[in-house]
Formats: C-alpha cells, structure tokens, sequence
C-alpha cells in the first residue's frame, strides 16, 4: 500500500450502504469523502485527485459509468471500482471497459470490498513498478547520446565508461555513418576532462597546405595570407580533447609531426621556433582501413601505433538490427517532437531487412524525409521510405516483433501467428479447405489436424 494515506471518493445513492462502507474503510486509515450521487462525484473530482474511487454503477442522473470515464480520463493512474446489483455483470464489464480495475457485487460484505481494492492497489504498483524499471532500462539503451540496445552497442558502452577514464590515445574505426563522432564526443563528456573543451578537425576538408597551420596554428607572415597569429586547434584543445577526424588522408610529411606532437606533447606554431606545450587527449577517427594504408606505405606505422592506443571498432547497422527500431523511434520524436507519429508494420520489416550502407546517418535521413512526406499522417508507410528501401524483398520477410525485455513464450507465440495466418487462408480461400491447404503449402489432411487442435475444426 502507499505510505501516504489513500484518498478514497466513495459514490452511492444509498446512504446506509455509503456511511457504513466509509466508516470502516476510515477505521482502516483511508481518508474518504462521500457523495450521493453523479453530479457530486464529478464536482469532488474537480477539487481534488483521489487515488481511489469506488462507484455505484446504477444511479440516477449521471451513472457510475460516467464517472468512471472522467475519473480514468482525468487522473489515469486512479484505482476504480464499480458497485453492481443483482444481474448487471454486463454493466461491470462495460465499466471495465471505460478503465475500472475491478468490480464487486451488491450485496457485498466489507471484507469482499477490501480484498478488491487491495488487489487492485497491488496490480497498480506492479504497473508503476514495470513502468520504472523500463524507463531504466531505456537509460541502460544509452551512453552519452550513443544509443543502442544490440549486444555490439551495449558491450562498447561497457567499453567507453572505462577509457573515458583513462587519458589514452584512441582510434575510432567503422564505416561511413556509424557514430564515429558521436562516440568520440560521448567519451569527452564523459571523461575528467568534460570542463574542457572538445575541438574537432577533419583533415579530409581542409586543402593540405593549410592542414599544418591549422592544427599547430601559425605566425603572422609564416606564409602568404597569415596576417596575424593564431592558435592552432592541439593550443584550443589544451586539457581537453582534440578529434582528429579521417586521419587516413592526412600527407606524410605532416603525419611526421603530428606524430612527434602526439609523442612529446609539444610542438611549435607555423613559422615559429618556439614550443609550446599541450595536455590534449588524443581521439582519431577513420572509415579507411589504417592497417591497409600502412601496408600499402600511405600511413606511418608508428603513428598508426601511436593512434592506435585503444582501438574501437564501430560496426554498421546491417550488423546491429536490433538497434533499427530505437533509433528509428528517437529519430521520429526528433523530426516530428510531441506527435504520435509511428511506422507500419511493412515499413519496419522493410527498415530492417535494409542493409544501409550509409548506416546511422542514412537512417536519420530516411526518417527526417519520411516525417516530411507523411505531412500530418500518424503512420509512416512504405512508400514513404526511400526508393531504395522499396525495391528491398520484404513482402515474405518475417513480421518484425519487438522482442520483449522479460522474453516471450516461443511455442504460445508461434502458435497465435499460425492461427492467424491460417485463418487469413481459410478467408482467402473462402472456406474451401482444399485451396486453403494449398496456399499455406500444407496437405489438406494437416491443415484440417491443425483446424482441430486450435479448436476450429
Ligand atoms: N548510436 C547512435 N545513436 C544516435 N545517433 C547516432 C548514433 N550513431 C550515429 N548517430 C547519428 O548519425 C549521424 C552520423 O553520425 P556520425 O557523424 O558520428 O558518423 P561518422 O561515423 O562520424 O560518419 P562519417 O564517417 O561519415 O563522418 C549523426 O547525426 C549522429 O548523431
Ligand atoms: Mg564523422
């Protein structure tokens, strides 16, 4: 039971039953207010948010069913409990229907009503007990903006909570929209050095020739076009961390001081014969297989090793399905925030029987584009998918079944699909046992053992 005192609103046009009900409900430590009928019960619920309500169904004017209705509508998290009389179990189920938890037959003792209420107090804190231990595990789906609930995901966020720690060089390899710079940030903000800032270069978009004076900054008149001195992003990022991004594209002639920087923690600006000193971590990020590069001669080995302090390997989405319908969600809410907006269930098989070789990002697009081609529609469909994901063949590919934290019944499972998909026969086939046989690939003789033992035959 809560620890505050429950507030009960007991309505009943009969005064007996009604006093002597929120008398002994009182000798037991509830607060209860009473009302006579309908209209007093609705005007109570404006003042006050019972947690409890327990109603009359039959009473003139507005009936418990009404009540009910507005006392659910408006606090959903009520306990409600309808009074029937002789007879009107139809009334009950209808009441159950617009939300009550449970029902109790007119006449009823005090201890009936008790035993009731109690198992309907306890259903309602095993429903707010599921809700909270969702809403952790939903925390679990994530670490510092990386979502992910696949094993691949949950074992690098096992990873990232130690080498944010850790001051150690890291390089982040995966393709093309797999997060590399979301999990480099995730480990900034989660590392002792998160006061500090987090500067990003990507040495693929800058033109080589600038390359150095960006990243060791230079002196006015180092070359043509450096009017004035500036810092460098190694001086911007001094106690924070520095996101070397493509670094595979980097010249060897500049991997040669980079590598000397990473190494000594110094350097000097361009045009400068000064040194200055850093203490930057070091994050490096790249699609293009290093390894391969320093085989091939393109990338310096020893600052492939340099880099390469703790390796971190992103895999594509094709490889981590199970994150598809997650993201998929926190794509939705950020393209389309507060609205209901949700996928089909053809959509979904579709998004997951994708290869995406764009990955994360190429899922974020289709998303935000989907959003805008359902221009107010609540269900995205197929045909709001990419072109791409259309020509994909998953009309016969398995329905997509989020699969539940507490597990499922396999056997019990299966056996609702064939029911279904069997029945779906049948009308196809309008009855004719022989055609639906037919389209479920089944000999007539199966499928009419099976009829028999789902209770159809
Ligand atoms: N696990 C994830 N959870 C939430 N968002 C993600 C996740 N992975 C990627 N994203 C989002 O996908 C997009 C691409 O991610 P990011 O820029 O980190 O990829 P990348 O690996 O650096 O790609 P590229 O190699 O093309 O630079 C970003 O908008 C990012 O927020
Ligand atoms: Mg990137």
């Amino acid at each position: 039971m809560t620890v505050t005192t429950p507030h009960v609103l007991f309505v009943d046009d009969e005064p007996a039953l009604r006093t002597v009900m929120a008398e002994r409900l009182r000798d037991r430590g509830f607060e209860v207010a009473e009302a006579e009928n309908g209209e007093r019960a609705l005007d109570l619920l404006d003042q006050f948010a019972f947690d409890i309500i327990i109603t009359d169904l039959r009473m003139p004017g507005i009936d418990g069913g009404r009540v009910i209705e507005s006392a659910v509508g408006r606090y959903p998290g009520i306990v409600a409990i309808v009074i029937t009389g002789y007879g009107t179990i139809k009334d009950a189920v209808d009441a159950i229907k617009r939300g009550a938890s449970d029902f109790i037959a007119k006449p009823f003792q005090f201890d009936e009503l008790m035993h009731v209420l109690e198992k309907a107090l306890e259903q309602r804190r095993l429903a707010s007990e599921n809700a909270y231990l969702r809403s952790q595990l939903e925390e679990r789906y994530q670490f510092g903006g990386i979502l992910g609930r696949s094993r691949p995901m949950q074992d690098l966020f096992h990873l990232l909570e130690t080498v944010a720690r850790s001051n150690s060089t890291i390089l982040i390899t995966g393709e093309t929209g797999t997060g590399k710079e979301v999990v480099a940030r995730a480990i900034h903000h989660n590392s002792p050095r998160r006061a500090h800032r987090f500067v990003a270069l990507n040495c693929s978009a800058i033109p080589e020739t600038l390359l150095e004076a960006e990243l060791f900054g230079h002196v006015r008149g180092a070359f043509t076009g450096a009017v004035g001195t500036r810092q460098g992003r190694l001086e911007q990022a001094h106690k924070g961390t520095l996101f070397l991004d493509e670094v595979g594209t980097m010249s060897t002639a500049l991997q040669v001081k980079l590598l000397r920087a990473l190494q000594e923690r110094e350097f000097e600006r361009v045009g400068d014969s000064q040194t200055i000193k850093v203490d930057v971590r070091v994050i490096a990020a790249t699609n293009s297989d290093l390894a391969r590069l320093v085989a091939a001669g393109t990338f310096r080995e020893d600052l492939y090793y340099r880099l390469n302090g703790i390796p971190i390997q992103l895999p594509p989405l094709r490889e981590r399905r199970d994150d598809i319908p997650l993201l998929v969600k926190h794509f939705l809410s950020k393209f389309a925030p507060g609205s209901s907006i949700h996928t089909s269930q053809s959509a979904m098989r579709a998004l997951m029987a994708y290869d995406w070789p764009g990955n994360v990002r190429q899922l974020e697009n289709a998303m935000e584009r989907a959003v805008a081609l359902c221009a107010g529609r609540q269900e995205i469909d197929v045909a709001d998918l990419p072109p791409e994901l259309q020509q994909t063949p998953h009309a016969s590919a398995p329905p997509y079944v989020e699969f539940p934290d507490e597990g499922l019944d396999l056997p019990r499972y299966l056996a609702t699909i064939e029911r279904d998909l069997i029945r779906r026969a049948l009308d196809r086939a309008r009855g004719n046992r022989n055609k639906a046989a037919d389209l479920l690939r089944l000999k007539r003789t199966t499928l009419v053992e099976k009829l028999k033992r789902i209770g159809a035959g």
